[in-house]
C-alpha cells in the first residue's frame, strides 16, 4: 500500500516526529514573555529565557506557602555510585543483587510451555510472560512486602529481536512482507500485560506459577469501555453495535496501582497500530491527524480489519485510554476509563486528596503536548473496596497551563464550558474525550517537552512531571516551563498545589532540573554541583518516589551516541541543600531502556524492567540471529529478552 513508506520501529513511535504535532496556535510562554520583555533581551533566546526561570523560581517559591509537610531533615541517598557507560549486561550498585525475576517468553502458569524460540505461537505466548514490559506494579497480598502481585504491561515488540528471520532491513519493508499472520499473532499475544503472584523465600523473590491470580491480558483480550464515552457512535463498530466493548489493550505504557488494589494500564502509541488513512472529509479525519493515525509501525492492518480505518475508522476511537485492571480477579473484564481522557497515556499515577477525592496525574508523551489531572467526584471509600472500582467514572479531566510568573492553572475540560461547544465540534462530553487534545489545544493548554510520568510525592505534596527531550522546540518557542530549544536531554519541572490541594485550580511550579551534561556549557544543565561525572543523566522518563519520599528516576534515550552512557536509574535529590544532586545506581545493557521502577512497600525490594535490550542505535544492525548482546541469559541461539528484575540489599535492608 502507497502509505506505507516504511515502517517505524516500534520504540521509535516515542520520538518519531512525523506524526501528532501540535498544530494549535496557541502561544508558546516564549511569546508572552516577548512581549513583557525587551525584545533585544528576547532575542538573545534561551539565555534571557534562562534568566528569566531563575526569576520565576524565585517567585514560585516565595508564592508557595506549601509544603507544609517538606522534609526538613531530608534523608540523603548513601548508595556507592556505579560507573556511567554502555557494555553487555546490567549493573547495580555495590552491595546490591540484581535478580532477574521474569523473562519473555517466561511461563507463568503451571501447565504453560517453557520457552523455545524457534517454535513460538501465539498460544504459547498467550501462556508466557509478554514483551518490553514497562510499568510495573507490586500489590502486596495480606499486606504482605514479601508476598504479592506483580502487575507488569507489555507494551510494544521488537520483531527484528524476536523472530529469525525477520531482520532489520525488514523492518523498513514498506509491504511488512516478512510478517506472516502467525507472527502478528504472537505479537498480539505479546501485548498487553501480566498478574503474577511472587513471593520472597530466604531472600529470593520467586514466581508462584499455580497461583490462582496469574493472567495475562493482551491486544484482543475483551474489554468494557465505561465512562462518559461509552455507548458514543463514535465508539461503535461493525463488531460492536453498543460502543461499549473491544478487544484488546495496545501499546501499554506506564500506569499506576490505585489504593483500592486496582492497576491503571496507560495505552500509548496506538496510532502505529492503524493502517489506512481517512479523507480530508471524513468525519473523523481531524480527530486521527492530532493524533498522528496513517504511518503503521506493526503489519495487523494487514491481517485484521478492524485494524484497518478504510475498513473500520471508528476502532481507533477505542484505544488511547486509562485502563483499569482488578488483579485480584482473574475474570475481571477490563475497563477503559474514558473520564481520564484520551491521548498517547504515558502513565497514571494517583494520590488520595486530603478530601478523601483521588487524583490522577496523567502525560501526554509527544513533542508540544500537555500534562493532564483527573480528579473524581466520589471519594475514596477505605470500607468498601467494590463501591471504589467505579470512582474512575465520573470526575473532572483538566490540562495544565503554567504561566510564565511561576503559577499555574488547571483548565476543566468540560463540555459547554470555555470553547469546549457545539460550534466547535463537541456536542457532549464523549467528544471532548474522544478528541482530547484538540479539546485541549482549544482551551490554551502549555505545550510541554513530552511529558512521561507524573508522580505525586505524599510527603511533600509535590508533583514531579519527567519531560524527556523535544529537539524540535526553536528558539523561539522556549517558554518559562520549556526553557530550552533544541531540548535533546529533557528536564524535571515540579509543581506545588495551591494548599497542598491536588484538587485546587491553581498551583505553582519550577523546574527542578535541566538535564544533560553539566560539564558542556552549551547544554545549559542544571544538575548540583556535587553531582559526578556518572550522577548527570538525560531524558527521564519514568520515575517512583520511595517511602521515604525520595524521587527515583529511570531513563529512555540514553547511549553510546547521545550520551556516552546506557539508560538507567538515578536518585535525585529534592529537598534541602543537596537539591538538584543525582547518583547513578543502576544501568541497562546496550540498546536497553528502563522502566519500572517500583518499590515494595519497606523499600526493602525495588523493581526494574529492562525494556527492548540489545536494540540497534541509529546506523547499526541487531538482530535475532546477531544481537548486540543475548542478556540476560547469554546462551548461544537465545535471543535477547526484555525482563524485570528485582533489585535487593546484600544481606537485607532498605534500599538506601
Ligand atoms: Fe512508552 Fe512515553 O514512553
Ligand atoms: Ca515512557
Ligand atoms: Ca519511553
Amino acid at each position: 500500500m502507497d502509505e506505507h513508506k516504511g515502517r517505524l520501529r516500534a520504540s521509535e513511535l516515542e520520538d518519531s516526529g512525523d506524526v501528532g504535532v501540535n498544530p494549535t496556535q496557541n502561544l508558546t510562554m516564549g511569546e508572552i514573555i516577548a512581549t513583557r520583555f525587551d525584545r533585544r533581551d528576547f532575542l538573545r533566546g534561551s539565555l534571557a529565557v534562562a534568566a528569566i526561570s531563575a526569576t520565576v523560581g524565585t517567585r514560585a517559591l516565595a508564592a508557595n506557602e506549601q509544603p507544609a509537610k517538606k522534609a526538613s531533615n531530608p534523608i540523603s541517598f548513601d548508595f556507592k555510585e556505579i560507573e556511567a557507560g554502555v557494555d553487555q549486561t546490567h549493573h547495580v550498585a555495590e552491595g546490591y543483587d540484581a535478580q532477574v525475576l521474569l523473562r519473555w517468553g517466561d511461563p507463568i502458569f503451571a501447565d504453560a510451555p517453557e520457552f523455545d524460540p524457534m517454535n513460538q505461537t501465539a498460544e504459547r505466548q498467550a501462556r508466557q510472560f509478554g514483551y518490553n514490559t514497562d510499568f510495573i506494579g507490586f500489590i502486596p497480598l495480606n499486606g504482605s512486602a514479601d508476598h504479592g502481585l506483580l502487575v507488569a504491561n507489555h507494551e510494544y515488540t521488537n520483531e527484528e529481536l524476536m523472530f529469525p528471520g525477520v531482520g532489520i532491513q525488514d523492518a523498513k519493508d514498506a509491504n511488512f512482507s516478512k510478517m506472516t499472520k502467525e507472527l502478528v499473532d504472537i505479537e498480539i499475544a505479546a501485548h498487553g500485560g501480566a498478574v503474577v503472584e511472587i513471593r520472597r523465600v530466604n531472600g529470593q523473590w520467586q514466581v508462584v506459577k499455580d497461583s490462582r491470580y496469574n493472567r495475562r491480558i493482551t491486544a484482543a483480550t475483551p474489554m468494557d469501555i465505561t465512562g462518559p464515552a461509552a455507548g458514543h457512535d463514535r465508539m461503535k463498530t461493525s463488531a460492536d453495535a453498543t460502543g461499549r466493548k473491544v478487544n484488546g489493550m495496545i501499546n501499554n505504557c506506564a500506569g499506576g496501582v490505585t489504593p483500592w488494589g486496582t492497576w491503571l494500564s496507560c495505552e500509548e502509541n496506538f496510532n502505529g497500530y492503524f493502517w489506512g488513512k481517512l479523507g480530508d472529509d471524513h468525519a473523523e479525519a481531524k480527530n486521527y491527524k492530532r493524533y498522528g493515525l496513517g504511518t503503521p509501525a506493526y503489519a495487523w492492518g494487514k491481517y485484521y480489519d478492524r485494524f484497518d480505518l478504510t475498513k473500520e475508522p471508528n476502532e481507533a476511537n477505542r484505544f488511547g485510554w486509562v485502563v483499569e485492571i482488578d488483579p485480584f480477579d482473574p475474570t475481571f473484564v477490563p475497563k477503559k476509563r474514558t473520564a481520564l481522557g484520551r491521548t498517547k497515556h504515558e502513565g497514571a499515577a494517583g494520590i488520595t486528596n486530603s478530601d478523601g477525592r483521588y487524583v490522577v496525574y496523567l502525560g501526554d508523551d509527544e513533542r508540544f503536548d500537555y500534562v493532564y489531572k483527573f480528579v473524581t467526584a466520589g471519594k475514596v471509600d477505605p470500607q468498601n473496596r467494590a463501591a471504589n472500582l467505579g470512582l474512575l467514572d465520573e470526575g473532572t479531566l483538566y490540562v495544565a497551563k503554567y504561566n510564565p510568573d511561576g503559577t499555574g492553572t488547571w483548565l476543566p475540560m468540560v463540555h459547554g464550558q470555555g470553547a469546549l461547544t457545539e460550534a466547535n465540534g463537541f456536542k457532549n462530553q464523549a467528544d471532548v474525550l474522544i478528541e482530547t487534545r484538540r479539546a485541549a489545544d482549544l482551551l490554551g493548554a502549555t505545550k510541554m517537552d513530552r511529558p512521561e510520568d507524573i508522580e505525586a510525592n505524599p510527603q511533600t505534596n509535590r508533583v514531579y512531571v519527567m519531560l524527556t527531550n523535544n529537539t524540535r522546540r526553536k528558539e523561539d518557542q522556549v517558554d518559562a516551563a520549556n526553557p530550552r530549544a533544541n531540548n535533546a536531554f529533557g528536564h524535571i519541572v515540579e509543581m506545588m498545589p495551591e494548599g497542598g490541594n491536588h484538587a485546587a485550580a491553581a498551583f505553582t511550579w519550577e523546574v527542578l532540573v535541566k538535564c544533560g551534561d553539566p560539564s558542556v556549557a552549551s547544554v545549559g544543565a542544571t544538575f548540583s554541583s556535587e553531582t559526578t561525572k556518572n550522577g548527570w543523566f538525560g531524558m527521564p522518563d519514568n520515575c517512583a518516589i520511595d517511602s521515604q519520599g525520595r524521587l527515583w528516576i529511570s531513563t529512555d534515550g540514553n547511549n553510546a551516541k547521545a550520551t556516552g552512557r546506557a539508560d538507567g536509574l538515578w536518585a535525585l535529590e529534592t529537598e534541602g541543600e543537596k537539591r538538584g544532586t543525582s547518583k547513578h545506581f543502576f544501568r541497562v545493557p546496550v540498546g536497553g531502556e528502563l522502566c519500572g521502577p517500583f518499590f515494595t512497600p519497606n523499600d526493602e525490594s525495588l523493581f526494574l524492567a529492562v525494556q527492548h535490550p540489545g536494540e540497534a542505535e541509529e546506523g547499526a544492525t541487531s538482530t535475532f540471529e546477531n544481537p548486540i548482546t543475548r542478556w540476560p541469559d547469554f546462551k548461544d541461539g537465545m535471543p535477547t529478552r526484555p525482563s524485570v528484575l528485582v533489585v535487593t540489599k546484600q544481606g537485607g535492608g532498605k534500599i538506601a
